[in-house]
């Protein structure tokens, strides 16, 4: 099956993904995750991606596109993937629908998580994730057992550099204007899927799963 998620910054797509995935046994691959690493390694393309990612702005799409083209070719993704963060342009929508086409493969389903503006800022700015594992926790929503250590494997959790007020305010302005459209643009094709992203955690698993397996 082959799955988009969409949604604003901090309506769960992340945490959202890291189940679904478990469940239905297909890669996870998440953009802002390709360009934190890039960026924790230093290497070129995670040296441009931070200029863009440190101020809450999009990466320009052909760097972006380049990404999810090689990762879609590797041979994990034969038997679906979910693809969450890509696209967030109309751009980026037409180039997955072209390397889709070349691959004779097409999207199931796209998933929208809906969630009120006013819930995201006490969301992103509250995340903390795990150095090693990179789970997700919320210091009020979904905290860790011991402050500050994963519940998993006991490592460090950290805050995202771009999870500050200021940021948050760049990321939501970017994708009302950029991102927001294309649920125009999956709606008229007739593959959109709206859930409750304001559920409990649990609860919004639930209603995806039971979506997806239709
Ligand atoms: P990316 O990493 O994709 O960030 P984002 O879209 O801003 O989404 P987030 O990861 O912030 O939120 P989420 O929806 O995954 O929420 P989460 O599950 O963590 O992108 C980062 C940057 O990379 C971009 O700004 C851009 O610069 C660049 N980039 C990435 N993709 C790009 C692309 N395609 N084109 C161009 N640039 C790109 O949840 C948030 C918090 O809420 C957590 O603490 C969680 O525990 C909590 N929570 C989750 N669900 C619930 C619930 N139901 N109730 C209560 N709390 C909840
Ligand atoms: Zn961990």
């Amino acid at each position: 099956m082959n799955i988009l998620f969409m949604g604003p910054p901090g309506a769960g797509k992340g945490t959202q993904a890291e189940r679904i995935v478990e469940q239905f046994g297909i890669p996870h691959i998440s953009t802002g995750d390709a360009f934190r690493l890039a960026m924790k390694q230093g290497t070129p393309l995670g040296q441009k991606a931070k200029e863009y990612v440190d101020q809450g702005l999009l990466v320009p799409d052909e760097v972006t596109n380049g990404i999810v083209r090689d990762r879609l070719a590797a041979e994990d993704c034969a038997n679906g993937f979910l693809l969450d963060g890509f696209p967030r342009t109309l751009a980026q929508a037409e180039a997955l629908d072209g390397m889709l086409a070349e691959m004779d493969r097409k999207i199931d389903h796209v998933i929208n998580l809906k969630v009120d503006r006013g819930f995201l800022l006490a969301r992103l700015t509250g995340r903390r994730i795990c150095k090693t594992c990179g789970t997700t926790y919320h210091i009020l929503f979904n905290p860790p057992k011991q402050e500050g250590i994963c519940d998993k494997d006991g490592g460090e959790l950290y805050q995202r550099s771009d999870d500050t007020e200021e940021k948050v305010g760049t990321r939501l302005d970017e994708y009302t204007s950029k991102t927001a459209p294309l649920l125009t643009y999956y709606g008229d094709k007739g593959l959109l899927r709206e859930v409750d992203g304001e559920k409990e955690i649990d609860a919004v698993t639930t209603d995806i799963a039971s979506l997806l397996r239709g």
